[in-house]
């Protein structure tokens, strides 16, 4: 499998990359600073990424970003920049995958536990991971071509051992656990889901 991962060099995106590359899979991997260059907020740097990559057979999305804010102190701007980045990035790379993926290829991207469960700070996110959801399962609807669609949604991700203040009482898991949900959403044959990994 020729697999397009953007993100690839974080914290997800590197266990995303090691655990295709020991499956044999070709990873090409994209980001800023990446060699190959892609910022998803903008759509040229996308097209220009797709352009440059040929025939791929899957994509992966680990990126975007959103500020953590407390509603009475989130501004229009914080909103904007969590629908920018993690919203319509993703659903950027999506739009511009669809005509240059093989028959039968997958897509998947990243929402989070914070859909649905909250800590401090997140009105922003639950926004943007709530809306990223409802686009992954009413898109799988439209894709041709046996195209599929999925979204990972990790709970905090932490090394073992390691803990974290805002998550307290939240299940962790690692990176290479995350992976395998990625893994098992291009291998598979689902779409439209939404794999929790909590
Ligand atoms: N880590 C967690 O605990 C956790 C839990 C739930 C959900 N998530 C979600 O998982 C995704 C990845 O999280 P992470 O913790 O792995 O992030 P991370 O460690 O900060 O890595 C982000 C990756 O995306 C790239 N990137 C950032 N902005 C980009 C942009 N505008 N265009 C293209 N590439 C960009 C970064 O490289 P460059 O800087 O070179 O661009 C890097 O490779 C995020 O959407 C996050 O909300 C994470």
């Amino acid at each position: 499998m020729r697999l397009l991962l953007i993100g690839g060099t974080g914290t997800i995106g590197a266990a995303v990359a090691d655990a295709f590359t020991e499956l044999g899979d070709e990873v090409v991997s994209a980001s800023r600073s990446g060699d190959h260059s892609v910022d998803i907020v903008d759509r040229e740097s996308i097209d220009r990424l797709f352009g440059a990559v040929g025939e791929i057979d899957a994509v992966v999305v680990a990126a975007g970003k959103v500020p953590s804010v407390a509603l009475a102190d989130a501004t229009g701007e914080d909103f904007d920049a969590g629908f920018a980045s993690k919203l319509g990035g993703q659903i950027s790379v999506v739009l511009a995958a669809l005509p240059r993926l093989a028959d039968g290829g997958s897509i998947t991207l990243t929402s989070g536990i914070l859909a649905q469960h909250a800590v401090p700070g997140s009105v922003v996110t639950a926004a943007v991971n709530g809306a990223l959801e409802g686009f992954v399962a009413r898109a799988a609807l439209d894709l041709p071509r046996g195209l599929r669609i999925n979204a990972v949604s990790p709970t905090i991700v932490l090394e073992p051992g390691e803990t974290s203040e805002a998550f307290r009482g939240f299940r962790s898991v690692t990176a290479p656990e995350v992976a395998q949900a990625y893994v098992r959403s291009a291998y598979g044959i689902e779409t439209g889901q939404v794999f929790r990994v909590w």
